[in-house]
């Protein structure tokens, strides 16, 4: 090998070394930009949820810049995650296509969420309701 080839060889690696150098480091610039809240945290809906967030960004703007604040949008949970529901399911209607739960409840979180949602269960918070046709309900009401 001629002391030419050598050189650009070298010259060849140099360049690759330094522009994935540079790559990184913007990489990280950005990632860190994103974390301090500098710019917008980076959101891809996913496709399932494609349709829902167009439609609904018109008839419920609110909604939508709610959930595009929400951690659950940064980390790619859409609304069929949430919204998801089985045909058999009591509050279960069909939706331009879809299958989805009107009422989302501690169950649906339950599928991502497992140890709250248990925790949750078992808590005083989650037999609340309870108390609507209690004796301890008609005690408060007369007090
Ligand atoms: C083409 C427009 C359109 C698309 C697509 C759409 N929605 Fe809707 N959605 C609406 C409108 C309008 C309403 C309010 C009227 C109604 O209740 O039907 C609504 C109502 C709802 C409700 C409230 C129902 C109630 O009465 O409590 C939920 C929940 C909902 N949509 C979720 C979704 C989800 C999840 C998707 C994606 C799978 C989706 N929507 C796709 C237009 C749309
Ligand atoms: C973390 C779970 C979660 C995600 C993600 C989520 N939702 Fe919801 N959504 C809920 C809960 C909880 C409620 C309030 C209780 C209920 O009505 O089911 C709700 C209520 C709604 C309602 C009904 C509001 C009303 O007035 O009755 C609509 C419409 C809706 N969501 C649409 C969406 C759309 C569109 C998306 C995606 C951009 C989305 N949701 C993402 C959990 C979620
Ligand atoms: C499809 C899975 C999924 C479902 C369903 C889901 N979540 Fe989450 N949730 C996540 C992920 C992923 C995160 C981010 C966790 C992390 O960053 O460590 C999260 C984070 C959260 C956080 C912390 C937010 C923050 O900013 O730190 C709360 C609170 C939360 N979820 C509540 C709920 C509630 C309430 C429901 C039901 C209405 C629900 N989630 C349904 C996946 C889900």
């Amino acid at each position: 090998m001629s002391l030419r080839t050598k050189q650009w060889i070298i010259a060849v690696l140099g360049s690759a070394f330094l522009v994935s150098l540079l790559f990184v480091q913007w990489r990280e610039v950005a990632r860190v930009r994103e974390e301090a809240g500098l710019v917008p945290p980076h959101i891809a809906v996913p496709a399932s949820s494609e349709s829902c967030v167009k439609c609904h960004g018109e008839s419920s703007p609110g909604i939508i810049d709610h959930w595009k604040g929400s951690t659950h949008a940064v980390k790619g949970v859409g609304c069929v995650e949430c919204h998801q529901a089985d045909a058999k399911d009591a509050d279960a209607f069909e939706h331009y296509g879809a299958t989805i739960a009107t009422v989302v409840t501690p169950r649906d979180c339950a599928r991502c969420h497992v140890n709250e949602a248990n925790e949750f269960a078992h808590s005083h918070h989650a037999r609340g309701g309870n108390i609507l046709a209690s004796l301890d309900n008609t005690l408060a009401e007369v007090v």
